[in-house]
């Protein structure tokens, strides 16, 4: 089903060696310079426009007539993680500690082997695709920026997609309403007094700040939000203290929050804000609250959702409704714009994103940059049509 047709074997083997060259040199949100040279040049030397926009890192390119509508996006990242590789590929990071561990290599490749093949039927496009390359995914940011820059001016839908370790490769996933979370970041001080450990009335105690914070805080899902909704609150570090007889003077911790709709992301900060703000003044202390919002939940449009996952059949994958997932995604401040879908592609595990060995299965490289060029050019038809 997900056989390469004779005529694309070559460029088949152009992306794979693309993505392995990338994968071998990873770069970090924000310092893609050489990752954004390396696309520019592929998409320059097949004739394809890169749009002049103010950006840093990251780019997009636009094939068919300058002018003509309708316009359809495709959106790919770029950035790397801060993870040591330590999976078998031959094509390994040659850069310590930094890695393609979200397969962001392979959305690249993939949306640059469907800019090739858009071009090559660019006079017969009923319309315009335009295709971000889009920088600092991994920071919840990148987004916003490149939309700063008009990216998605006069476009009618917007289509994107992450690999999925889960799937089998030749299966694609998606759902209508919310596919992934809202995420939202915070960090806690504590500012206690320190004491000798044995003298605890001479200070106020912020360790035991901490865990009247940690265990009021995890009851705001269980106490506060409805059963049918989910949401997440996780604390993944705190420190304090240094020594086993002197009680410190301050404590710090951070986590994150992940809900699934604007309204339980308010209820949760208001009441994460009221908790705080409470057990500061129960144990007379200063607590700061750093609270830093990142992307919304990606919101699937239902209609675009569903001509997503029939296009996915039309090309051979087999199409699967799936879960909401509690990741962030900032491709969720597009849909804010724009209608739009995320789908979800089969890249055959078996070690999940953001493992040190996780990696993808190259037999899903080209049946997803085909996927991209029906869904652009079915977008088109079907816009062109209304
Ligand atoms: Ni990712």
């Amino acid at each position: 089903m997900l056989a390469i047709p004779s005529q694309y074997q070559d460029l088949a083997r152009f992306i794979q060696d693309f993505r392995h060259e990338m994968h071998r040199y990873p770069e970090l949100s924000n310092q893609e310079f050489a990752t954004t040279a390396r696309i520019k040049a592929a998409l320059e030397n097949h004739q394809i426009r890169v749009l002049d926009l103010p950006l840093t890192t990251g780019l997009v390119a636009e094939i068919g007539d300058p002018l003509a509508e309708p316009l359809v996006v495709l959106r790919a990242d770029i950035d790397a993680l801060p993870i040591e590789e330590k999976s078998a590929v031959d094509y390994h990071s040659q850069y310590p500690g930094v890695m393609h561990a979200c397969g962001h290599d392979f959305h690249t490749s993939a949306a640059l082997g469907a800019a090739i093949m858009l071009k090559r039927r660019e006079q017969s496009l009923p319309g315009r695709v335009r295709i971000l390359f889009q920088a600092a995914e991994e920071t919840g940011h990148g987004a916003p920026t490149l939309l700063a820059t008009g990216a998605l001016d006069h476009a009618a839908v917007i289509f994107g997609i992450h690999n999925d370790p889960s799937l089998a490769v030749g299966v694609i996933g998606s759902k209508a309403g919310a596919l992934t979370a809202g995420v939202d970041r915070f960090a806690i001080g504590v500012a206690g007094t320190g004491s000798h450990a044995a003298r605890p009335h001479e200070g106020n105690d912020p360790i035991i700040i901490a865990g009247q914070l940690i265990a009021a805080l995890q009851t705001l899902i269980a106490r506060n939000v409805q059963s049918s909704q989910n949401a997440v609150v996780s604390i993944t570090q705190i420190h304090s203290g240094s020594t086993w007889n002197v009680i410190p003077d301050g404590a710090w911790l951070e986590g994150t929050v992940r809900s699934f709709d604007q309204a339980t992301r308010e209820l949760i900060e208001r009441r994460f804000r009221e908790v705080v703000q409470g057990i500061a003044s129960a144990f007379a202390s200063e607590i700061t609250l750093d609270w830093q919002p990142g992307p919304p939940s990606v919101v699937n449009d239902a209609d675009w959702v569903d001509f997503a996952l029939q296009q996915g059949e039309a090309v051979g994958f087999t199409p699967r409704r799936v879960e909401a997932s509690p990741i962030g995604e900032d491709f969720a401040f597009y849909q804010q714009q724009i209608a739009g879908a995320f789908i979800m592609v089969g890249s055959g595990g078996p070690f999940a994103l953001h493992h040190p060995q996780f990696r993808v299965d190259d037999r899903a490289l080209f049946p997803t940059a085909n996927y991209l060029l029906q869904l652009a050019v079915a977008a088109l038809a079907r816009l062109a049509k209304e």
